[in-house]
């Protein structure tokens, strides 16, 4: 277990985390908000992120159309609930919230001022059961009720935790709760940079869940994997 938490970290201090750039267009236009000196763990570097007007509508994992996501999350029952998680001001949870048509669509992010502009994107829209609260993916159980979700989507989160220091206890938290405030049987999709073969293994050890990887939709960069919830 220690070992490959410390072949994880070499990885992502060589891999993922120098690879944690977006690859879509919208780099170039915004890539005096993206510099080199982006700390992309620091709650207060993602509110200067959104608090720039240049960001009220950014795309991470923008190669992989929402499309591919929505056919990977387990078909909607009328009563079935989903769960955004590190929404950003993505418009995957409006295109989710459009053709899976969940009886609610809750997206949560920690950073206020990705949350001010959804709620202002959205506030006359007719989508009355999509809704984005602020608070932090690493205490689901503060937010949310048990087997409140059917699906839980995470687009870009993942990836932003592992740059943190604290990434493995940050993991652990984020994927118990979602464990917890997921109904039995429910999913996980992960949408990230490719995961190298040791962070696949780390994933499933942790065993809240169990991931399948690199699912239809997944290109040379960005991987969709699945994970359903285990009964631990
Ligand atoms: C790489 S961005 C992805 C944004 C969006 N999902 C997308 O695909 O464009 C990561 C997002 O996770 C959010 N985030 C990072 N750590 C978080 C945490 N502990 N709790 C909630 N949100 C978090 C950031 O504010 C940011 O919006």
């Amino acid at each position: 277990m220690a070992s490959s938490a410390i072949i994880f970290t070499t990885l992502i201090i060589i891999s993922d985390a120098t690879a944690f750039r977006p690859s879509a267009a919208p780099f170039s236009r915004q890539s005096r908000l993206l510099s080199s000196d982006f700390d992309f763990s620091s709650k207060q570097g993602w509110d200067d992120f959104y608090e720039d007007k240049e960001s009220k509508s950014y795309e991470w994992h923008a190669s992989v159309p929402h499309s591919s996501i929505s056919s990977i999350v387990s078909p909607m029952k009328s009563d079935d609930q989903l769960l955004v998680l590190g929404c950003g001001t993505s418009s995957l949870s409006a295109d989710l919230y459009d053709t899976l048509k969940p009886r609610k669509l809750t997206s949560l992010d920690y950073s206020l001022a990705c949350i001010t502009e959804m709620n202002n994107r959205y506030e006359d829209a007719d989508r009355e059961n999509l809704h984005f609260i602020q608070g932090d993916a690493k205490s689901l159980n503060e937010h949310f009720h048990l087997n409140q979700f059917t699906s839980i989507v995470d687009k870009g989160l993942i990836d932003a935790i592992m740059t943190s220091d604290d990434w493995d206890s940050s993991i652990a938290k984020i994927l118990k709760g979602a464990s917890s405030v997921l109904a039995p049987g429910g999913s996980y999709v992960l949408v990230s940079y490719n995961l190298s073969k040791s962070t696949k293994k780390y994933l499933n050890e942790m065993g809240y869940f169990h991931f399948t990887y690199d699912l239809e939709g997944s290109n040379d960069r960005v991987s969709i994997s699945k994970g359903i919830k285990t009964t631990k």
